[in-house]
Formats: C-alpha cells, sequence, structure tokens
C-alpha cells in the first residue's frame, strides 16, 4: 500500500535531532523523500543514515544549513532539489531560545532567537517556493509553539520570534492563495516535547524534576513525545490536509483551553 506521503520531497531545518528528526523518520516510514539540513551536518548525516537503512537507499539526504544564512539557503535547496528530484514540502524545525526577562535578556541573544527563528522562515519560504512551484501540491510546515500564543515573563525573544512565526505562516498561505499556487502554509505549536531542547531544565533540576514540574503546567499531566508532533506534521505534509491553509495546530495538552 503507497503510504500517505509517497511521492512527497520534503525539506527539514533542525533534523540533526529533535522534532526535525522525528519528522524526517515519520515522512519517511510513509513514503516521501526527504533532506535533512542543519547547522549540526553530522547529526543529520547520522539521521539520513539511519533512514536509509530502515527504507532503502537514496530515500534521505543531508545538508548543511545555517538557517540564517540566505547562500547556504539557497545552496542547500538547490542540492536538494537536485537528490529528490524536486521539493514539495518545506519544514521549518530549527530553533533556539534563550532565558531571560525583558530587563535581562541581552540584545545579542534577542537577535540571535528571532534570527534562527524568524529569518530562517522568511528566508526558506522566499527561497524554496521557485522548486515548490514545480511540484505542486505543496505544503510549508512552520514549526512555532504554544509560546507563540501565549506569554511567559521570561521568554520576550521566544514569545516575540515564535508568535511572528505564526502569523507569517498565514501570510504566507494568502500569497500562495493568490498566486494561484496549490502550496498550503500552517503551523504547528507544540508545548513541551521529550526532545533535547529541554536539556538545560532537567541539567537545572534533575531529570525527573525537570519533566514532572513541566508536566504540572499541562492539564493532561506530563509533556508530549516527539511523535505528537511528527504525526501532525505527517497530516499537513499529505494531501489529507488539502483544504487546510493558514491555520494552526495547537499539541498542547491542553495548555491554551485553561
Ligand atoms: N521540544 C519542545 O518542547 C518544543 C516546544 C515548542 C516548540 N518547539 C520548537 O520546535 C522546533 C524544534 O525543537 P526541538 O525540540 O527539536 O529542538 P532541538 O534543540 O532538539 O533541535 C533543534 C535543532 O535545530 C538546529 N539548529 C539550531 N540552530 C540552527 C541554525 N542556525 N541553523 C540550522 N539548524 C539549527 C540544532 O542543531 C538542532 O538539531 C524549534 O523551532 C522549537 O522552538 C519545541
Amino acid at each position: 500500500m503507497p503510504g500517505r506521503v509517497a511521492g512527497k520531497k520534503a525539506f527539514i531545518t533542525g533534523a540533526a535531532q529533535g522534532l526535525g528528526a522525528a519528522m524526517a523518520r515519520a515522512l519517511a516510514a510513509e513514503g516521501a523523500k526527504v533532506s535533512l539540513a542543519d547547522i549540526n551536518i553530522e547529526g543529520a548525516r547520522a539521521v539520513a543514515a539511519e533512514i536509509d537503512a530502515a527504507h532503502g537507499e537514496g530515500t534521505a539526504f543531508a545538508f548543511p544549513l545555517d538557517v540564517t544564512r540566505e547562500d547556504q539557503w539557497i545552496f542547500a535547496l538547490e542540492e536538494a532539489d537536485e537528490a529528490m528530484g524536486g521539493i514539495s514540502v518545506l519544514i521549518n524545525s530549527a530553533g533556539v531560545t534563550r532565558g531571560g526577562d525583558i530587563e535581562s535578556l541581552s540584545l545579542e541573544d534577542w537577535k540571535l532567537v528571532m534570527s534562527v527563528n524568524v529569518d530562517s522562515v522568511f528566508l526558506g519560504t522566499k527561497h524554496a517556493l521557485k522548486y515548490m512551484r514545480a511540484n505542486q501540491p505543496g505544503s510549508i510546515i512552520n514549526i512555532s509553539s504554544i509560546a507563540g500564543l501565549i506569554a511567559a515573563h521570561n521568554s520576550p525573544a521566544y514569545n516575540a520570534s515564535k508568535a511572528g512565526v505564526w502569523l507569517l505562516s498565514k501570510g504566507i498561505a494568502l500569497h500562495c492563495a493568490k498566486q494561484g499556487l496549490d502550496i498550503r502554509s500552517n503551523t504547528i505549536h507544540p508545548t513541551f516535547i521529550d526532545t533535547p531542547i529541554l536539556d538545560p531544565l532537567r541539567q537545572r533540576f534533575g531529570k525527573e524534576a525537570a519533566e514532572s514540574k513541566l508536566g504540572r503546567q499541562i492539564p493532561l499531566g506530563h509533556i508530549g513525545e516527539p511523535d505528537d508532533i511528527a504525526n501532525a506534521a505527517l497530516y499537513l505534509a499529505s494531501d489529507e490536509s488539502k483544504f487546510m491553509t493558514g491555520a494552526e495546530l495547537k499539541l498542547d495538552g491542553g495548555i491554551s483551553a485553561m
């Protein structure tokens, strides 16, 4: 039986670990070719090799990419288009966070978070659309956060960047629709998910204490798993979501219902 994303060709940033890697594995398991891009090229290569071992040589490719660099985007997309024979799905998952409230956060950290989290979506979409036009139907999936919809006292840069991704994604959806393109653009908003992004908290409080502290903030009582997000990405990448654009999927264990 063909997979849910058979024939799709996905370019995924931040794919060396965490959610990016989980989404690459999930898409490959359902028939897509995947290009894993990351500043950590060794990590991306390792995940690509594991996917190839599971699904056959030529399923996964790895490319070095700093998502804040326009020249690197242009080069990586060109290489991925050639390797996969097209690009029909773009997943912007690379992201960072930095602690500090509005008075203590440095301008340097503010700029880093805005650049990695928002410039990435701007640059990636700007340059991927050329390839996606030639491979319709297409889907752009931007990993925002529940922190893009709900503020905290100590995450000004992260909140602002993820809110930026949320509305930028809607603008991209409207642009594509106005152009008559069958290319959709949506955001995913996770709450805390079990990935290395939580390691600083685990180091500070210990693994169990950190995870139960986070879990207590979530109505379902625990943090999420990478599969929870990968399954949502699978739906958005597939033609099952063909009428969904300019929208958001909240995978937050009920936080935003409160
Ligand atoms: N895990 C969570 O709790 C959670 C919750 C909400 C939103 N998110 C968002 O999901 C996305 C993925 O998070 P994750 O949990 O997988 O994090 P992670 O730290 O495990 O992985 C992030 C990946 O991005 C890469 N990266 C960082 N800067 C980069 C750059 N400049 N260029 C290219 N790659 C770069 C890292 O090398 C890493 O492989 C992020 O945008 C994050 O903000 C995560």
